[in-house]
Parts: structure tokens; sequence; C-alpha cells
């Protein structure tokens, strides 16, 4: 079987291709049974028209990560769920090519999405896919985006594909089992981390890309470990190798597309002190890269409790890293409590938050907000936590 027998690839991407692939891409909005059937009236290839239905659906769902390109580009399900954000892999191309990488292998270039970021920074590629379908498309989407020249793509086995005058490797292992369901051990990405940091070793610059949950631990020494949140949700993490490595941590928090970065080496305790008028609740990326304490350091604040990652401080710092509440009554966690304070406050709208200690959120806010009565119109926060192994609620409003 040619690599795109299956999915009709190579006659979607000749003249008469396209022009069905632009009829599919109105119809793809519509009735899915309705779609199907008019497209027959351009076609007379059944399994073509179903193609172009498929792929026009992608371009739909697609183009929310991938924005214009989308429209451009061929995907399948897995390869556009697997596929970095565009945002994420632009960057990553850019310090790539800032610190010297001219020719880059895409060890697990999927669909093409971090081989096009790397070539659009001015990169070359060699980007390598074991899946021969998947590579059709990285070559597909390569030549859609006008990158042909640039990207080359190799249907071959990224552990012994050849390596010879590339000065950079990029590595995504896929993270997902037979069944479709994520790994978390790196020695069972496909193919295995430690097998890809071998095929690094000696490649002047390096980064592989991992799952967030990746441990510390398996970070190898002299490595530089980025955790990567996008509008709250940590994304991915890299490992950065060889001439790469800037810092032992790095937490990139992405804002409304606005990239912020807070680096260190993530071994030191925050300090600790007393409860004050803001909290800060940090960024998953912050979290994740423990560097809760160099946060602490450029807000002025400090732990309530040595386990609980909330900052407190009395002045008012503005910090992506971090989400902020201003805090307008503390007191001992109770029910009770809570709920006639709200009530004087008027408060009708809540979000209750926790950290440390056994709460189900959602149950507490419903708990706290009555059934059925009349409810005011203020908004409030209720974060609980533990601190010296008090339960302890705060009331605050989201600066
Ligand atoms: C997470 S996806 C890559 C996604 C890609 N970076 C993107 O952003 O579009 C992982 C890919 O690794 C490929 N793969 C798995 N084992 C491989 C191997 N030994 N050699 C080459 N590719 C492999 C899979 O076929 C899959 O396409």
């Amino acid at each position: 079987m040619s690599p795109s027998a299956d999915t009709k690839l190579d006659a979607l991407r000749s003249p008469e291709g396209a022009e069905l692939l632009a009829v599919a891409g109105e119809l793809a909005a519509t009735d899915p049974a309705r779609a199907a059937l008019a497209l027959r009236a351009h076609t007379s290839d059944p399994e073509l028209a179903s193609a172009a239905l498929t792929q026009a659906t992608l371009r739909l769902s697609a183009a929310a990560k991938f924005g214009e390109d989308a429209h451009a580009m061929f995907f399948t399900r897995d390869g556009l769920e697997q596929a970095t954000r565009p945002e994420v892999a632009a960057r990553r191309a850019a310090r790539l090519k800032a610190a010297g990488a001219t020719r880059v292998a895409d060890l697990c270039c999927g669909i093409g999405t971090e081989a096009v970021a790397l070539a659009r920074a001015g990169l070359r590629v060699v980007a390598v896919d074991a899946d021969a379908a998947t590579a059709a498309l990285a070559t597909a989407n390569a030549e859609a985006l006008g990158l042909a020249d640039l990207i080359e793509v190799r249907n071959a086995d990224a552990l012994d594909t050849d390596l010879t005058g590339c000065d950079a490797v990029f590595a995504d292992p896929a993270r997902r089992d037979a069944a479709g369901r994520r790994v978390f051990d790196p020695a069972a990405y496909a193919p295995p981390l430690n097998a890809l940091l071998a095929r690094a070793e000696g490649v002047p610059y390096g980064v592989i890309k991992v799952g967030p949950g990746i441990p510390h631990e398996a970070v190898p020494a002299g490595a530089e470990a980025e955790w990567v949140s996008v509008d709250g949700d940590v994304v991915e993490a890299a490992l950065w190798l060889g001439r790469t490595v800037e810092v032992p941590r790095r937490a990139t928090v992405i804002r409304r597309g606005e990239v912020h970065e807070l680096t260190g080496a993530g071994d030191r305790p925050a300090p600790l002190g007393e409860t004050g008028r803001y909290l800060y609740e940090p960024d998953g990326a912050v979290l994740r890269t423990y560097l809760v304490s160099e946060l602490a350091d450029l807000l002025g604040a400090r732990l309530a409790d040595p386990t609980i990652a909330y900052l407190h401080a009395d002045d008012l710092v503005a910090t992506p890293f971090a989400r902020t509440f201003e805090v307008e009554e503390t007191m001992p966690f109770s029910v009770k409590r809570l709920r006639s304070a709200l009530r004087e406050r008027g408060v009708g709208r809540l979000t209750v938050k926790k950290r440390g200690v056994d709460i189900d959120p959602d149950a507490l806010r419903r708990e706290l907000l009555g059934k059925g009565k009349a409810k005011g119109a203020a908004e409030a926060t209720v974060v609980v936590t533990r601190i010296e192994g008090q339960r302890t609620a705060f009331i605050c409003s989201p600066v």
C-alpha cells in the first residue's frame, strides 16, 4: 500500500482534489449526511468524496489551533491531536535558531507542525516519522505551506535515521498507548526517552518534548527542563540539551499570546511567613518547575505553610506568573461561618479553590450558596487551604 493510499491524499492534492476540497469546505459545516450526498454530485468516487469531507471537517476543527494554515494543511484526527501548538513550536524554533542551530533533525515529525515552525524560523529540517501515512502528511503540509525546499521528509525510524549534516536534534515522541491513552512513564514513550537522549548525544543542539507529568528525577543532569503553560493550562514540557542549555529550570507562561519566562535552579524552599492582604496562586508551569521561591522573590511574598504553594504578601505586584486575589476576610474553615459571611456580602456568584484540604469545591460552592434562596449580585472567590495543620478559608476577590 502506498503511504497515502488509505487517506486518498494524492488525489486530494491534485487540482481536481483541491476543487473537491473547496466544495467540501463549504459543506463541512452543514449536516454531514446532506454534505456527503451533495459532494457525490462533484465526483464519481464515493471514497474520495468521503475523504474530502473528512479532510474538510478536520480543517474546520484545526482552525482554532492552526489559524489560516489549517485551510491549506492536511490532517488526521490523531495527527491533529498530537500536534504541538504552533505558537509553542514557533518559540522553540526561534530559540534553536538563536542558539546557533542550522539544520535540525525533527525526529517523530507527525504531520509536520514543528518542522514547519523550524523552517519558518530559517532552519533546514530533516523531518522523520516511522508511520508512512503520517510522513506523507508531513510532505503534503511542507508543500502546501511553500516550505518544501527547506524540509526533507523521511519515512524512517528516528532511532536509526542518518543524522549526518544535522547540528540539532528535536524529538517529540508519541506518548499514547495502542488504545490512545496517555503514557506517563518516559520509558514507555515511542521511542523511549533514553533512546532519544542517546541519539542527541554528541549533537551540538538538542531539545526533546516530554509530557508535563515527567518527574524531575527523569531530567538528565545538565539538561534544562522547561514547562510551558498557555492561558493557565500546562501544555507541555521540554528538555533542552547541549549548547541550548541556559538554566536548570524555566517556566514559560504564555498568556493571550504574550510570552513570559521565569528561570532558576528550582531547588530552594520559598520563605515562610504570615498571610497578608494578597494571595497569589502560582501558574501551573511555575509549580511544575519548582520555581515557587523564585516567584516569591519577585513578588516579595512568602508561603504561610511550607507544603502549600499559595504565596502571601502585603503589597500588590502585577505578575503573569500567578493569579492574584485580594483577601477580604480570613477565618478558620467552617461552612456555617463562611455561609453567613458570604450572605452578608450579598455574594451570588462564587468560585471555590482549594489546596491541601480534602473538600470537593463544587459541592462546597453549592452548599455555601444554598439552594433556591435569593442570591446577591456580588462575586467572590473562597480559597480553602491548610496552614500549620488548621483548615483556613479566605474570602477574596480576583485582582
Ligand atoms: C507526538 S507525535 C509528533 C507530533 C509532531 N511533533 C507535531 O507537532 O505535529 C509522535 C510521532 O512519532 C512517530 N513515531 C513513533 N515512533 C517513532 C519512531 N521510532 N521513529 C519515528 N517516528 C516515530 C509517530 O508516528 C507520531 O507521528
